[in-house]
This record gives structure tokens, sequence and C-alpha cells, in this order.
């Protein structure tokens, strides 16, 4: 498969890949990346902080892996390479960890590549959560990833793009046949089925912004969330929000993100 791809990079319309960098401080924005961001503010005023502790449950869940043996991830859906990436975090435990980054926003593969382009464990690729055989049978995934030994697969603040046209488990299905046992899913989405009717309203507006970008966004009961973990032992503390996930920090039990957001970690027996 060719490397080749448009590094060509539409600034007309904002991007899920730029707005979240934006929401977490980074500088791969653009101007109409931050107006969009800004009216966000407004109609959804929590938006900002559940991109914050999504990154932090990504942390943890990289931690956690790499606690369990896990020395080579795939990341789908990574996003501009935003301080504490998951190389970042995994090579200060073990520097030998292999990276895989994977994202459908030229910006977010693009930056990515600039920055990985020493590396020799740690790679970028473009690619859609929805072809995985493009992922997996990419010639520089082939070459990071050793499938006869388990993965860390980091599906984090993706899935909820993900249509149900599209049928969410069989194409989770389709990545974890590939998978070694042991190999680990980490997954994070958005949800309201549990949030304040005010959060709910709050964040239902968003997803409608959200859908007049290249990004809409589609929420999950949390019946549905674990359904997408069939085939897998979900590890403790089972299916819970983001900033509850193995958090040791204190959480703020009335922060109307915090349900909005749920997360869980599966073993593949
Ligand atoms: C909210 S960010 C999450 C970034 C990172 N996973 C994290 O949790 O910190 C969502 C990312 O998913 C990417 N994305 C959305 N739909 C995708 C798809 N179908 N295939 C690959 N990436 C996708 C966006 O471009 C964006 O970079």
């Amino acid at each position: 498969m060719s490397d080749f791809y448009s590094r060509e990079i539409d600034t007309t319309k904002p991007s899920a890949a730029r707005l979240y960098d934006y929401y977490l401080g980074g500088t791969h924005n653009y101007p109409v990346d931050r107006a969009f961001a800004e009216r966000i503010r407004d109609i959804c005023p929590f938006a900002w902080d559940m991109a914050r502790d999504n990154r932090d449950f990504l942390r943890r869940a990289v931690r956690f892996a790499l606690g369990n043996g896990i020395r080579q991830f795939i990341d789908i859906g990574s996003g501009v390479p935003t301080v504490g990436n998951v190389h970042e975090a995994a090579h200060q435990i073990a520097p030998e960890t292999r990276v895989v980054y994977v994202d459908n926003d030229t910006e977010a593969v693009v930056t990515s590549q600039d920055m990985l382009r020493d590396s020799t464990v740690a790679t970028a690729i473009p690619g859609d959560l929805r072809h995985p055989d493009t992922i997996l049978d990419h010639p520089r995934t082939a070459r990071l990833i050793d499938f006869d030994r388990p993965v860390g697969l980091l599906i984090v603040a993706v899935f909820h793009f993900v249509s149900p046209r599209d049928n969410p488990r069989a194409l989770l299905r389709s990545y974890l046949d590939r998978l070694a046992p042991g190999s680990y899913l980490a997954l994070s989405h958005a949800a309201v089925d549990e949030a304040t009717p005010l959060a709910r309203e709050q964040y239902l507006n968003l997803e409608r912004e959200y859908g007049s970008t290249s990004n809409p966004v589609y929420v999950r009961r949390r019946d549905e969330f674990t359904e997408l973990f069939d085939g897998l032992d979900i590890v403790e503390p089972g299916v819970v929000y983001a900033t509850d996930w193995r958090n040791v920090q204190p959480v703020d039990p009335h922060s109307p993100g915090r349900p909005c957001l749920y997360a869980a970690v599966g073993r593949k027996p």
C-alpha cells in the first residue's frame, strides 16, 4: 500500500481532531476550529473538561496495559499529537514500546508523522476506523506490530463517530479477531443516558453542532457501550465514567460532564 496521500488540509470546516487539540490547549488548529470551539464553550461548557478527562483516561489505560506486559499499541483516532501522547507515556515506562497511530484527519497524520520522523518504534498512518484491513495490513503496521503477541488496541473518544449503520459490533470484531489472546481493548464513548437533564440538553446541542462538521457524533447508552466488549473480559472497575476509571485523583461527583463519557478496558481471553 502506498504511503502517498493528500497532505492538503481543509481549513474551511472544523475537524474533530483540531477541535480536540484546541480544547487541550494545542496549537494545531485554525480560525474555523477556534470559532467553532468557542461556540461550543457557550453551548456545552463542560466539553473542554471532558477532553482533558478523556485524555487522562487514555494515559491511565496505557499505563495499565503496560503494567500487564503490553509493549505494542495501535491507537486509532489518535488525533493531533498534543502533549502527553501514547508513545510519550509508554516510553517513560518501557522505551521499547511500539506504537502505530492512525487517524483519518490529515492534520493529525501529518503532524504525527513529522514528529515521529526519526523514531524507529512509533509511526503514524492515515486510516479510517471503519476499514480495519487497511489499518491492520498497512506496511507500517506490519513493520512494527507482531500480531502473534498481545496488542493494546486504543479506540478512545472515537467510536462515537461510528454510525449505527456501520455495524459497530461487527466492526470491532474484525479488529479483535486479528489480535492475540491477552490483547486489551480500551474504549471511551460519548453518552447522555445518565446525565442530568441540563447536561443532556447541552450535550445534545453539542452533538447537533458537530453534525455540521466532518465528524458527526452518535451517543450510545451504557448497555450499547457494554455490548461493544462482547467476547472480552472487562477488567475492574468495569464500565464506568472515564473520570472514575482507575483514577486515584479526587473526582467531582457533580461535574456535569462526568456521566457524558463512558470508559472501559477489556481483555481478549
Ligand atoms: C476526540 S479525538 C480523540 C483523540 C485521542 N484518541 C484521545 O483520546 O486523546 C477523536 C479523533 O478521532 C478521529 N476520527 C474520527 N473518526 C475517525 C475514523 N472514522 N477513523 C479514524 N479516525 C477518526 C478524529 O480525526 C480525531 O482525531
